[in-house]
């Protein structure tokens, strides 16, 4: 990454403190003597420890482990039709990317393969703006109401008490808001372990808005597809490598780049119509559920390949700051409510973690150019110069005007405090028909296996026999499978309200 302007380059460069004075002896303090005590002249010891003192800054609060390297994306397909966005003008069209991956729950030192979601985040850099793609592997979430997510991730981390991870708060936060289900069972499935980091696909999960030229507009999920197919491992393979290399996943993601083998992934769109939207069964702002591909096929778009490792891990994977809300006009969020909170709470974590001038930092930094009467805040390294801090009308800013039209996109109306986690029976719909139609036997097997490991380590009956329900809710045999693996007598299933009372997704145009 460009650090010319204040460190050498150059292999046999000089030693110097931080300020640029060469220093004759770096492993030598200045003292009184050969045993008396030390100098406070002696600025490059100070400097030394001062430095060293402040080289940690705070990790993640979720996504805390992960890897990342760059690369670019490509339009490969015309969608001019979807979306007028600057990069999908031409196919063709190329920008530079950095794509970070994560484990979400763990420290930074935690392993690679822990069962767990993966993070997935793209950032463009587009030459309207960097475009962030910020998802997971795997289609669906825990949950579609964002003020449980603070809640939600606190189970799945440490017990305040023991500092330990903790079954029966995992299992009982989970079989207490059964709208989980879905991305439960994903979870404990073997697609649970991907082989490492860049064998495994990517998808927007969240509902987005494709706009075109002509203020039409499109509701749109995002996959990125890995060439070659998703890869995984099973628990015991999982479990082996967390002890043997806890960095699997950094290790195979560096090397697969180094070696030249270029991990690649290949861009899709689902479409839907405004219309279509509000007869598909689905509420499409309802983070747990997918959109079948049959009804609504992929349309590939793009090409996502890595071929450069970092030079520096810190300053270009640690320091790379995605948010939801870094867009670029003919894409635009959708009113899904967790991608709403999302909107705000990445860049309130990059102002937290890296500082307000987070942006300017070289990973994060647009190519792009930038203009605004933003000034000023802890390290500002880049300036605007002399330009006025407010629109002058001596020197005035220009305003580019909008890509489109404004035209009428959704219009809303409601009650306040819905409740968006109202648990029907058609939450159970998608994850019945992944279990009985789309995971073999062997599937079904690793996933009774993968959760008795897990859920044995409840030491409540109730949390147990709650947790069961729920999985016999999506099909009582398999709650039957999971009691008989835990050594708990059968739970009927869990009884929840019919689908007809599930909210519906309806605007008033
Ligand atoms: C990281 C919040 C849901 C994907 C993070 C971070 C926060 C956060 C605070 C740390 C960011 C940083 O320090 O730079 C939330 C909230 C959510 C939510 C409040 C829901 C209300 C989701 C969902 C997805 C997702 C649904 C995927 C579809 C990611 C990824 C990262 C991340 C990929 C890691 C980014 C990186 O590598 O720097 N999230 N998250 N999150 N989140 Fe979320």
């Amino acid at each position: 990454m460009p650090s010319k302007q204040v460190f050498s380059t150059q292999d046999n460069a000089v030693y110097t403190t931080s300020v640029g004075a060469p220093v004759a002896q770096p492993y030598a303090a200045q003292r009184i003597g050969s045993v008396g005590p030390l100098l406070i002249q002696d600025f490059h010891h100070i400097d030394l420890l001062a430095h060293f003192d402040r080289e940690r800054i705070p990790e993640r609060v979720v996504h805390a482990k992960g890897a990342g390297a760059h690369g670019y994306f490509e339009v490969t397909h015309d969608i001019t039709d979807l979306s007028c966005a600057s990069i999908f003008s031409k196919v063709g069209n190329k920008a530079r990317a950095t794509v970070r991956f994560s484990t979400v729950g763990g420290e930074s030192g935690s392993p690679d393969t822990a069962r767990d979601p993966r993070g997935f985040a793209i950032k463009i850099k587009t030459d309207e703006g960097n475009l962030d793609w910020v998802f997971n592997n795997t289609p669906v979430f825990f949950i579609r109401d964002p003020a449980k997510f603070p809640h939600f991730i606190h189970t799945q981390k440490r017990d305040p008490q023991t500092h330990l991870k903790d079954a029966d708060m995992f299992w009982d936060y989970l079989s207490l808001n059964p709208e989980s289900i879905h991305q439960v069972m994903i979870l404990f499935s073997d697609r649970g372990h991907p082989d490492g980091y860049h064998n495994m696909h990517a998808y927007s999960g969240h509902t987005f808005k494709f706009v075109n030229k002509d203020g039409k507009f499109h509701y749109v999920q995002i996959h990125f597809l890995k060439d070659g197919g998703a890869k995984s491992l099973t628990e015991p393979e999982a479990g082996r490598l967390a002890g043997e290399n806890p960095d699997y996943g950094i290790q195979s993601l560096f090397e697969a780049i180094e070696e030249g083998n270029y991990p690649s992934w290949t861009g899709y769109v689902q479409t839907m119509t405004a219309e279509q939207a509000e007869k598909f069964r689905y509420n499409i702002l309802d983070l747990t559920k997918v959109w079948s591909h049959k009804e609504f096929p992929l349309r590939p778009f793009g090409k996502l390949v890595l071929n450069e490792n970092p030079q520096n891990y810190f300053a270009e994977i640690e320091q790379a700051a995605f948010s939801p809300s870094h867009t670029v006009p003919g894409i635009e969020p959708s009113a899904d409510p967790v991608l709403q909170s999302r909107l705000f709470s990445y860049p309130d974590t990059h102002r937290h973690r890296l500082g307000t001038n987070y942006n300017q930092l070289p990973v994060n930094a647009p190519v792009a150019p930038v203009a605004n009467f933003q000034r000023d805040g802890a390290m500002t390294f880049v300036s605007q110069g002399a330009r006025p801090n407010y629109q002058s009308s001596l020197v005035p800013l220009k305003y580019k005007p909008k890509a489109y039209e404004e035209v009428k996109h959704e219009t809303w109306l409601g009650h306040a405090n819905a409740d968006l986690s109202f648990v029907t029976e058609l939450d159970f719909e998608q994850p019945r028909a992944l279990y009985q139609k789309v995971f073999s036997e062997t599937d079904r097997e690793h996933l009774v296996h993968n959760i008795k490991v897990h859920l044995r380590n409840a030491k409540s009956i109730e949390v147990k026999n709650r947790t069961i329900s729920v999985w016999a809710a999506v099909d009582q045999s398999l709650g039957d499978r999971i009691a008989a693996a835990i050594g708990v007598a059968p739970v009927p299933a869990l009884k929840v309200a019919p689908a007809s009372e599930a909210i519906r997704f309806k605007t008033f145009a």
